[in-house]
């Protein structure tokens, strides 16, 4: 059963009876990744993706075995961590998955009770609740583990007015790239190994009370070589989005196993960033070096009409100008969106980003999963990996 409720901010209108409210999710408060050089992937995704320095820490804070840069545009905040030793649970994670996300960090009213809420109902502890002070007031965190080593972070902070976190001073520096238009996560995607899926949204049932919303079965996501499925995970207000995917049987590997064996194991997959003004952006993302998948053939862009039908007239973009950029359109009942996807940002085809501008619509491009994995096919190919 599901009720109505107007969220603009978000453009959701649903709330699920079926999730319970015992973990009340305020939205996403940062990623965290672990990477092998922090300054470097720093100033990466500051020039090329257009975030602005926000926040740091490391040596000349008090740290002594490890630094991490904070990024941010509009909502979203990255934090890029390296260790600055060899024995570290940082440097095994980076040893082990090559550079990816390990917090997903949920930003909620009180930690402690997210904490005590989620173990009692399942959860492996990554961190007890810990208080950190400073000047500007305190944080409350604590975190669990999900799939493979990620972990969820419970951030709490209605008593702090500081920059980012206690211990973390605020980031000034002379290299200011223009932001590109990111301005929240709608989503993030975790692949998970063989036979798992259904094991992962459970877990966040039970242990998060999340309700799974939409389920894509590997008839539905598949090409002529390769297939996978996936169950979208959200939590009440709608504000968190978790597709889960697993990979499933073709005639060649699926691009969630080549995930799975490059980053040796579940993790997150794909971040989507959404934007007000997708031509703009990734007009700006691809003059500034963002690789994205190559585009679909022209009769992709040919059959738009059709797919697009009512709301074709809707529609303010120029086809023409789409495809320039090899932009991807679906629609649903409630509108349409537009997305494209990067091809992996680091050396390990693992972690991409999505762009995604919402007209409306409340999916996630299924109409164009064919189109998009047969790119992922083509790039599979040329890396020996299909
Ligand atoms: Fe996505």
């Amino acid at each position: 059963m599901e009720k109505e409720i107007k969220n603009v901010e978000y453009g959701l209108e649903k709330i699920f009876d079926g999730a319970q409210d015992f973990l009340p999710l305020l939205g996403t408060d940062y990623v965290e990744f672990y990477v092998g050089n922090a300054k470097q992937s720093a100033h990466y995704y500051k020039t090329a993706f257009g975030y602005q320095s926000y926040a740091y820490a490391g040596l000349e804070t008090g740290l002594k075995d490890r630094v991490s840069y904070v990024l941010k545009q509009d909502k979203i905040r990255l934090v890029l961590t390296t260790s600055l030793v060899s024995n570290s649970p940082i440097s095994e994670h980076v040893k082990k998955h090559g550079d990816g996300v390990k917090v997903i960090a949920l930003w909620v009213e009180d930690a402690r009770k997210s904490y005590e809420e989620t173990i009692k109902r399942g959860a492996k502890s990554f961190m007890e609740p810990v208080v950190e002070k400073d000047e500007h007031g305190e944080v409350v965190r604590a975190g669990i583990y999900t799939y493979g080593e990620t972990v969820h972070m419970f951030v709490e902070r209605k008593n702090y007015n500081g920059t980012f976190l206690p211990g973390f001073k605020e980031w000034k520096s002379d290299y200011n790239p223009a932001a590109v238009g990111l301005k929240f996560i709608d989503h993030m995607v975790g692949n998970v190994d063989w036979d798992q899926m259904n094991a992962t949204v459970k877990w966040y049932e039970d242990v998060m009370g999340f309700v799974n919303f939409l389920s894509f079965d590997d008839k539905q996501i598949t090409t002529e070589y390769s297939a996978l499925m996936s169950k979208v995970m959200s939590n009440g207000n709608g504000r968190i989005k978790f597709p889960i995917n697993e990979p499933a049987k073709g005639k060649k590997k699926s691009q969630i196993e080549e995930y799975i064996d490059f980053y040796e194991g579940a993790g997150v997959q794909h971040l989507a960033l959404a934007t007000d003004d997708i031509i703009k952006t990734v007009a700006e993302l691809k003059a500034r070096g963002v690789e994205f998948l190559p585009p679909p053939p022209q009769a992709y862009y040919d059959e738009i009409p059709n797919r697009l039908g009512t709301h074709m007239s809707i529609m303010k973009e120029d086809i023409s100008k789409l495809q320039e950029l090899s932009i991807l359109v679906d629609a649903d009942e409630d509108g349409y969106l537009l997305q494209i996807f990067t091809k992996p940002v680091e050396d390990r085809p693992t972690l991409f980003y999505e762009i995604i501008q919402r007209m409306g619509a409340k999916g996630f491009g299924a109409g164009n999963f064919k189109a998009l994995f047969e790119s992922i096919e083509r790039e599979q190919e040329k890396r020996g990996t299909l």
